[in-house]
């Protein structure tokens, strides 16, 4: 196009002076003609440029116009992501000061409990001592029962009694303490066919018991038991009713006890 326009001011300057020469004004004409339709062709094809860029610039600001729109979400996205992050960490700090609290709770609970604990482990060491080993007293061997009631086994043969407890006359043991005590108790039969029972009694009511049939001729019955007593709870071991025990030597038939920590 700059050429065309160069060719224009050319030609009006040869169009001046050279008018007079050799050129006919028909040559002049027809090269203004041509010269005129190329800047009219020059003069669309710009035209047709600017429409183009007209279009480019539309779509570029369509364009920008979705880049803003996306630009405003991420920045509520992140935002909002911002204030979802500010609460889990207000909650995790919360979650921190639950859980210290927690902890300083469950020390204090653990240092009440030592304290607690200490008069109670003086008093079993440094107060009542309590352990008993008795059983009948036979020493050529024993049957005994059965019986047609309930009856009251009586250990006369004592082998230990500290803190004198268990009584050999009555056949009774009493809590000197409030505290937890362990029970135990054995007997055998040696002979064919009969049943062994027994039941273990705290203040005149059963607590445990236990009945076997010795079927060939030779059984051992026995049982523990863990009691939780009252100072002067009584307990004593009572034979059922038609059962019995056949001890081939003193100790057979026994009942043995002690304090495991009082209360
Ligand atoms: C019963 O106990 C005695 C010893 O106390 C033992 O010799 C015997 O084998 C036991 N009997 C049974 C049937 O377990
Ligand atoms: C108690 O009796 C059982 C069964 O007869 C016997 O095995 C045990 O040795 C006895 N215990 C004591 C301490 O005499």
């Amino acid at each position: 196009m700059a050429a065309s326009v160069t060719q224009l001011v050319l030609l009006l300057c040869l169009s001046g002076t050279l008018a007079d020469q050799s050129f006919t004004s028909s040559d002049v004409i027809t090269a203004e003609e041509s010269i005129r339709r190329d800047i009219k062709a020059e003069l669309k094809e710009l035209r047709d440029m600017v429409v183009e860029q007209n279009e480019e610039l539309k779509a570029t600001k369509a364009a920008l116009d979705i880049q803003r729109t996306l630009v405003g979400d991420l920045r509520r996205e992140n935002s909002a992501l911002g204030a979802s992050q500010r609460t889990t960490a207000v909650r995790l700090e919360r979650l921190e000061k639950e859980n210290k609290m927690l902890k300083t709770n469950m020390e204090m609970e653990k240092k009440e409990k030592a304290t607690e604990m200490t008069p109670a482990q003086g008093l079993n060491t440094l107060g009542t001592k309590v352990a008993f080993s008795v059983a009948l007293d036979c020493p050529g061997g024993l049957t005994y029962g059965p019986f047609d009631e309930l009856t009251r086994v009586i250990f006369t043969w004592v082998s230990t009694n500290i803190g004198n407890a268990y009584n050999p006359a009555t056949g009774t043991f009493t809590a000197p303490v409030q505290g937890v005590y362990y029970f135990r108790f054995s007997g055998v039969d040696d002979r064919a066919n009969m049943w062994m029972g027994v039941f273990l009694y705290k203040n005149d009511q059963s607590v445990k018991y236990k009945q076997l049939q010795n079927g060939d001729g030779h059984l051992n019955l026995s049982f523990t038991v863990i009691l939780q007593l009252e100072r002067g709870d009584v307990i004593d071991a009572r034979i059922f009713p038609g059962t019995r025990f056949a001890a081939a030597a003193s100790g057979d038939i026994n009942l043995s006890g002690f304090l495991l920590f009082s209360l």
